[in-house]
């Protein structure tokens, strides 16, 4: 069912690195992200899928975890990811595509959690090393999302909360990750 599949979808911030992600599961991703709704359907957005070694260092050393944790949630060495989805907008045919972004993000996310993947997007970015370091054109393309990709070893639950608790995420003694989330009769008005 779609709502255990997104209930499934915890951003997920360590992973099982022995295990990364081969290039077909990648496009079959991408492949799936295609058939989103686009603004205007002009589908500005371009896809670039890592999953070799090195870069996947790059990427990583590229990225913000968890700020919320300061420093906690960064995935240790056998922790990190083992493959990335780059999101970048192609100027040429939009100035800037969030909305678009988004929805790609969740639905790359979902199909991969089908495939037992697990993930996380990341807009805590440094923008100018990934320009530099991944050899992608600056006047052509922003840099928008990172969805980070792997096998999940993380552990999380939902608590539900009223509006006005703390939306806060946190680890507990044992390392489990809580992520709050506000009771649908608090959401609707
Ligand atoms: C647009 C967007 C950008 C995000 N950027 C980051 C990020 O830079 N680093 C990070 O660790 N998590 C990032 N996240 C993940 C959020 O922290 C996460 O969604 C939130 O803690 C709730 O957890 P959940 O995804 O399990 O519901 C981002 C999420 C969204 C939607």
């Amino acid at each position: 069912m779609l709502k255990e599949l997104v209930i499934k979808n915890r951003s997920c911030r360590k992973f099982d690195e022995t295990f990364r992600p081969d290039y077909e599961t990648l496009f079959s991703l991408a492949d799936t992200a295609r058939f989103t709704p686009s603004t205007v359907n002009r589908q500005a957005v371009r896809l670039m899928i890592i999953n070799d070694e090195e870069r996947c260092e790059t990427v990583f050393d590229s990225l913000s975890f968890a700020g919320l944790l300061k420093g906690a949630g960064t995935p240790k060495d056998g922790e990190k990811p083992t493959a990335y989805i780059i999101l970048l907008c192609d100027l040429t045919v939009a100035k800037e595509m969030h909305y678009d972004e988004g929805i790609i993000a969740q639905t790359i996310l979902l199909a991969a959690v089908e495939k037992g993947l697990g993930g996380c997007m990341l807009g805590s970015i440094n923008r100018e090393k990934l320009f530099e370091e991944l050899g992608i054109d600056r006047e052509r393309y922003t840099i928008d999302l990172v969805i980070a990709l792997g096998r999940p070893a993380q552990e999380t639950v939902i608590d539900d909360i009223s509006i006005g608790e703390s939306t806060a995420y946190y680890r507990d003694a044992r390392g489990v990750h809580h992520v709050p989330k506000i009771r649908t009769e608090d959401l609707l008005l």
